[in-house]
């Protein structure tokens, strides 16, 4: 197992790149299965969950091509090519590792007339359900049943109809299933309540690169008329607005100036306005965004909600910033009902944070103290990172397969930008 350890004190500062989002990349990656002709993304990010799914493509008879990138480059360009499925299953063995695998069901389901793919199970942030991807199938003509853990779907005819589902919340994962699913069927559909993250709208603008006919993108009402077949195209994954959002985290709890980029500022508006609330100096510039860390940061009063609201992905990172703020902040997470696993391990370096159900009260302390933490999920593992870049001493942080997910090369990202941050192995 990897370690990271770190020693707190440096200033960040210089340019950083941003990587192709992680969250697009995969939805991105299934609507390759919706054709028999080849995807080709560009600026696909160098991360564990893009080679386990490009491994789940592969098990179902699709081939992925790692196109000429040098290895120092940052990003990749992969070409699936789905000439046809040679199995419609996603195994437990894969979808366990892996929740976002569930979203090769509504691209199997719309290729194949039939799917079935494991119930992904629950994960460290909560219990994830997968109830709404199922109702918004069977809105657009699925037939689901649920046996021994699997989900089995089927398309009566061999192809689903269309029809319209009004989400009773918001979610990512069942918009994406759905919008993949609905743009080959044989009529027309309306979802409404859509979710309307950056990366949905990048799903829907692959989608339409091959041939889907949608309307209302970036909006909660999604119109689909569903066409015949999608034909291949070559599209670049949107750069990452959580990884640009984390760093942006990191040049401000260090007092230092950061160029990040490749980051859009549009897709991060409720992310920059809560650092410029804290005192950060937000700088938007042709190719991203200057941040600049105050002496001090102030204290705020944050909560998480769908998009375009502050952004549950960047709860951790801002709260490991804010154990520095000059005051007490409260952040409220209303959208999974544990993530505050990082809370402990932020304890163990001398934050002072009180949680209270989906509430935590962070009050700002004059110093953090390195020590060694755990990482236990993506996010609480990168707020473990912040809080080591300022924390007096080393910090080693454990299990950092968690960050492996979602950062791509973080330590030498950061060491570029000046901290002093290396990996070590325990073998
Ligand atoms: C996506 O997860 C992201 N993952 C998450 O990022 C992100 O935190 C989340 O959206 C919210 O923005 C990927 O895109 C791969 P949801 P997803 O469906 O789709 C409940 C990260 O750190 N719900 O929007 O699983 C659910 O329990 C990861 O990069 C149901 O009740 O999130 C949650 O409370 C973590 N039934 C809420 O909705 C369902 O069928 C929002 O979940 C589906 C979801």
């Amino acid at each position: 197992m990897d370690r990271i350890i770190i020693r707190g004190g440096n200033r960040l500062s210089g340019r950083l790149p941003v990587s192709g989002a992680k969250n697009a990349a995969l939805t991105l990656m299934p609507c390759a299965l919706l054709t028999d002709e080849p995807v080709t993304l560009r600026n696909l990010p160098r991360l564990a969950d893009v080679d386990g799914f490009g491994h789940l493509l592969n098990q179902l008879g699709a081939s992925t091509a790692i196109e000429g990138t040098r290895p120092e480059e940052f990003g990749r360009v992969m070409t699936i090519r789905t000439g046809r499925l040679t199995s419609t299953e996603a195994p437990y063995d894969i979808v366990r590792k892996m929740r976002a695998s569930i979203l090769v069901l509504g691209p199997i389901l719309a290729r194949a007339g039939e799917a079935r793919v494991s119930l992904p199970g629950g994960c460290a942030i909560g219990n994830r359900p997968i109830d709404l991807h199922l109702k918004a199938l069977e809105a657009i003509g699925a037939q689901i049943e649920l046996a021994a853990g699997y989900v089995k779907a089927s398309a009566p005819g061999g192809r689903l109809s269309g029809g319209r589902y009004r989400f009773p919340v918001v979610s990512v994962g069942a918009t994406e299933n759905v919008v993949m699913a609905a743009v080959t069927a044989k009529g027309s559909s309306i979802i409404e309540n859509a979710a309307r993250e950056p990366e949905i709208v990048d799903l829907c603008n692959l989608l339409v690169a091959m041939g889907a006919r949608i309307a209302g993108i970036g909006t909660e009402t999604l119109e689909i008329e569903g066409v015949d077949r999608l034909h291949g195209a070559t599209y670049a994954v949107m750069p990452d607005r959580i990884e640009a959002g984390s760093y942006a985290c990191a040049a401000a709890i260090t007092g230092g100036t950061l160029d990040l980029v490749g980051v859009k500022a549009d897709d991060m508006r409720a992310t920059i306005d809560a650092l410029v609330e804290a005192g950060v100096v937000v700088t938007e510039q042709k190719d991203g965004l200057r941040i600049a860390g105050p002496d001090r940061l102030g204290p705020l009063t944050l909560s998480t909600a769908p998009y375009p609201g502050f952004a549950t992905d960047m709860q951790a990172q801002f709260m490991a910033m804010l154990c520095m703020a000059d005051g007490a902040s409260v952040l409220t997470e209303t959208i999974f009902e544990n993530r505050y696993m990082h809370v402990p391990e932020l304890a163990r370096m001398g934050a002072d944070i009180l949680v209270q159900g989906r509430t935590a009260v962070v009050k700002g302390v004059s110093k953090l103290v390195g020590a060694p933490v755990m990482a236990t999920d993506l996010r609480a593992s990168m707020s473990l990172i912040i809080a080591g870049l300022v924390a007096d001493g080393e910090t080693s942080v454990a299990r950092v397969y968690h960050l492996d997910r979602g950062y791509e090369r973080l330590e030498e990202k950061l060491q570029a930008v000046g901290a002093d941050i290396e990996r070590v192995s325990d073998g």
